[in-house]
């Protein structure tokens, strides 16, 4: 038996004796709008497109209407969502994966019931965890019983191996893009990577900082005739856009979230747009109740 077998077994096994008690009911809420939870991968080809800042003003409107958050910051450059939210964790996932700390001791609590797994540095070894690291990984999720119903991770830019396999542990991956070539060039590279190396065969895109619904339409329908031409088979789906605002800077200035800072701005209504967009889509797999879920199809990538 090679070690991802053994692997999967013991993990098997686990999860047999996984107590129901752990497992929260799901609320009525959720039970209604989501019968979640839902990995939702917010990814990019090029940095600095607005995954950090639409992942932490997304998880505020959706935590306001009643879903369970849960952000994993899985950049493992700038710890960016610790800033927008105003938190300091002291501990990371890496402190989980060595056994040092429970998942619950890491978590830190942001606005409106929001979760939060930093990453800090502790993800950087990903495609080289040891069997250990990822037992720990596994059954500290596993035991994590908090019903979530999305779970949103806001990845690094770029196709570096930790970006992908984020991206392909998820039920959804939104690829953000903004009307700059660069970012749509980058966009379509990490589309094709993700195509051709892993068959994943349906993206989400998002265009973030447009000035017109006309100006993201046509961000999308150059990477709709480029993914025809090139990557056959691949279904790109828009999500629609999120215009760019000033009112973005100024909230991060302030150390607040953009939804909360200023509810009227255009780029709230995209950001409630999106979340209306999100949430009615219907869910590509399907998951049981638990986030354990996510990092079993995680560790069993090879990237
Ligand atoms: N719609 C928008 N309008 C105006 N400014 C925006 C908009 N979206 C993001 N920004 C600004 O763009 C900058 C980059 O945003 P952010 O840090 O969220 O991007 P990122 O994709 O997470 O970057 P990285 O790849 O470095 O993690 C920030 O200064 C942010 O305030
Ligand atoms: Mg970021």
């Amino acid at each position: 038996m090679d070690q991802a077998s053994s692997l999967r077994k013991i993990v098997s096994a686990k999860a047999r004796q996984t107590p129901q008690r752990l497992m929260t009911p799901a609320s009525p809420d959720s039970a209604i709008s989501a019968p979640a939870p839902r990995a939702i991968a917010v990814t990019s080809g090029k940095g600095g497109v607005g995954k950090t800042n639409i992942v932490g003003s997304l998880a505020l409107v959706l935590a306001n209407r009643g879903h369970k958050v849960l952000i994993l910051d899985a950049d493992l450059g700038l710890a960016n969502i610790d800033i927008i939210f105003g938190v300091h964790p002291k501990f990371n996932i890496g402190h989980v994966l060595d056994g040092e700390k429970t998942l619950a001791e890491i978590i830190v609590d942001g606005p409106a019931g929001i979760q939060i797994v930093p990453a800090g540095s502790g993800f950087t070894h990903l495609t080289h965890l040891t069997e250990g690291q990822k037992l720990n990984l596994l059954g500290e999720f596993e035991a994590f019983g908090a019903h979530l119903d999305v779970m949103l991770i806001d990845t690094g830019a770029g196709i570096s191996a930790n970006v992908l396999y984020f991206n392909l542990a998820a039920d959804d991956c939104i690829i953000v893009a903004t009307p700059e070539p660069t970012a749509i060039t980058d966009a379509y590279a990490m589309m094709k990577v993700m195509f051709l190396q892993h068959g994943t065969r349906h993206f989400q895109l998002l265009v973030n900082m447009a000035t017109s619904e006309h100006e993201a339409k046509s961000v999308y329908a150059s990477l709709v005739q480029a993914a025809e031409r090139f990557l056959s088979g691949v279904v790109i789906q828009y999500l629609g856009m999120v215009p760019s605002d000033h009112n973005v800077t100024r909230a991060v200035r302030e150390r607040r979230i953009a939804v909360d800072a200023f509810p009227e701005a255009a780029w709230s209504r995209g950001i409630n747009a999106l979340a209306d967009q999100l949430m009615d889509a219907p869910r590509r797999q399907h998951t049981d109740g638990n986030i354990k879920f996510f990092f079993k199809r995680f560790i069993e990538f090879r990237v």
